[in-house]
């Protein structure tokens, strides 16, 4: 008999035989294959980035919008003259938009069609646990079929949906199975921000290619060299002489973002990961983890027409590829009509008083490697468990989590299912204002970094999940399971 915890066991092993090439003490290991497309081939800005378009409900005309999307297997063109294999929600490569409106339903009908299970979770969703996708609640390969509802009982926020089957989460979202959920409310409607065709939603993530311009996936690889824009490698964007709003989703395995004008000039940053920040934020870069977003507003107002800018990643190697992310293009000039962002964008609930306290380490084998070892990963410890309830939390409760990255070398950061929570210290240092000082759901953890967040655990009872959402490290282990009761 195939039971759970077997099955966890050959998925483990099988991704062992597998993944460890490429796992090993990082640093030392990491060697390019000949076998890999370069990536200083790729031309540079040579195709539009597209912008993703709002799926259309199934079914609208009842209380809550109807969607059915299949998993499975197709062909996209993220580098150009290569079609390359991926996993999609429904075909499309990133996966499909979906706009909801607070306190109105959806519910999406999947299919899953891939040869492999899966399991859909709502990124930043406050949803019942039987639709939040747990690692062990799969859609089985080959034409199994599962509901979701998303009660959309939450503010305005960048929401994403993706791949998260116990130990193949990383795999899956890294060919393919992410999409975006844009869940708006009157406050973000009541504001003037740029709309239609001045609201862009950008998924960046990275990829890896071999020669025959096909995925390689190797767990916790960091030879992904190849940026992706709405899905597709370096591309331009053509902007008009006006405000923009993007809002910027990491949707990597594990590479962290530090993105910033080639001009180095300012722009607002307007929301993170549960939308708008309290006030607009004037800086010159965003950083952002995987999992994490930021909704920013730039005004190409000043630009003359001709002009080009790099969007770059000032965040590791400057040498590298990955140093750059897209091309704007200043190609026409329009005049604005919105207003200036307004001095305050939300009001923040209040901070309830916590009544319980509770640490979390981060930490993941790093080197010197045994060869052929696996590197695995733990919270408190503890390499994840599904059969495990790791943390019992009262219903209703106000806690303060310090979240700790232990390790010397390796960047993680910590997301929480079901809540937004407030940061409310990083480094032993309040956060009172900046990009983290409105809701939040995934926090980066650089190494030797620790931050204070307050949630609040309310609204549904059930088994969640807390992980560092470098997905690789989730399926080394870096995951627990949290019970509200
Ligand atoms: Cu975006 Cu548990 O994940
Ligand atoms: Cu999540
Ligand atoms: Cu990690």
């Amino acid at each position: 008999m195939i039971t759970r915890r077997t099955l966890l066991r050959t998925g483990v092993a099988a991704s062992a035989t597998l993944g460890t090439a490429g796992l090993l003490l990082p640093a030392l290991t990491d060697v390019a294959q000949a076998a890999d497309l370069d990536a200083s081939t790729i031309p540079k800005f040579a195709q539009a980035m597209p912008v993703p378009q709002p799926l259309e409900p199934y079914s609208d005309d009842g209380d809550a919008d109807v969607y059915k999307l299949t998993m499975k297997e197709t062909t996209a063109e993220i580098v150009p003259g290569f079609r390359t294999a991926v996993r999609t929600y429904g075909d499309s490569f990133p996966g499909p938009l979906i706009q909801a409106t607070s306190g109105r339903p959806v519910v999406i009908h999947q299919t899953n069609r891939l040869s492999v299970d899966t399991s859909v979770h709502l990124h930043g969703g406050h949803v019942p646990a039987k639709s939040d996708g747990a690692p062990m609640d799969l859609i089985a390969a080959g034409g199994g079929r599962r509901t979701y509802v998303y009660p959309n009982q939450q503010p305005h926020a960048n929401l994403w949906f993706h791949d998260h089957a116990h130990h193949m989460e990383s795999e899956n979202v890294f060919r393919g199975l992410a999409g975006l959920y844009l869940l708006t409310d009157d406050v973000e409607d009541g504001l003037d921000l740029p709309d239609e065709e001045q609201d862009v939603p950008i998924a960046l993530r990275d990829a890896r290619f071999d020669s025959a311009g096909q995925l390689v996936y190797v767990m916790g690889d960091r030879l992904r060299n190849v940026v992706l824009a709405n899905g597709k490698a370096w591309p331009y964007f053509e902007v008009a002489t006006r405000r923009y709003r993007f809002r910027v989703f990491n949707t990597s395995n594990q590479r962290f973002f530090k993105l910033a004008l080639s001009d180095g000039s300012a722009f607002q940053q307007i929301g993170s990961d549960g939308g708008l920040l309290p006030a607009p934020l004037t800086t010159t870069s965003v950083f952002l983890s995987p999992g994490e977003r930021a909704d920013v507003v730039v005004d190409f107002g000043h630009y003359p027409v001709g002009t080009t800018l790099v969007l770059k990643n000032t965040f590791g190697d400057q040498s590298a590829p990955t140093a750059q992310v897209l091309q704007f293009r200043v190609t026409r000039r329009e005049r604005d009509d919105t207003e200036p962002l307004p001095d305050t964008l939300r009001t923040l609930p209040e901070l309830p008083a916590a009544t319980t306290t509770r640490d979390f380490k981060l930490s993941m084998d790093e080197g010197p490697a045994t060869p052929g070892a696996m590197p695995m990963a733990y919270i408190n410890g503890l390499v994840y468990d599904s059969d495990r309830i790791d943390t019992v939390i009262p219903y209703g409760s106000t806690e303060i989590w310090t979240v700790t990255n232990t390790n010397q070398r390796m960047p993680h950061n910590f997301h929480l299912h079901l809540v937004q929570f407030r940061v409310l210290e990083r480094g032993g240092k309040p956060v009172t204002s900046g990009p983290e000082c409105g809701l939040k759901d995934t926090v980066s953890l650089l190494p030797g970094e620790s931050v204070k967040l307050q949630a609040t655990f309310t609204g549904y009872r059930g088994e969640y999940l807390y992980h560092c959402h470098l997905i690789d490290h989730a399926a080394m282990g870096m995951m627990g399971t949290m019970k509200i009761v």
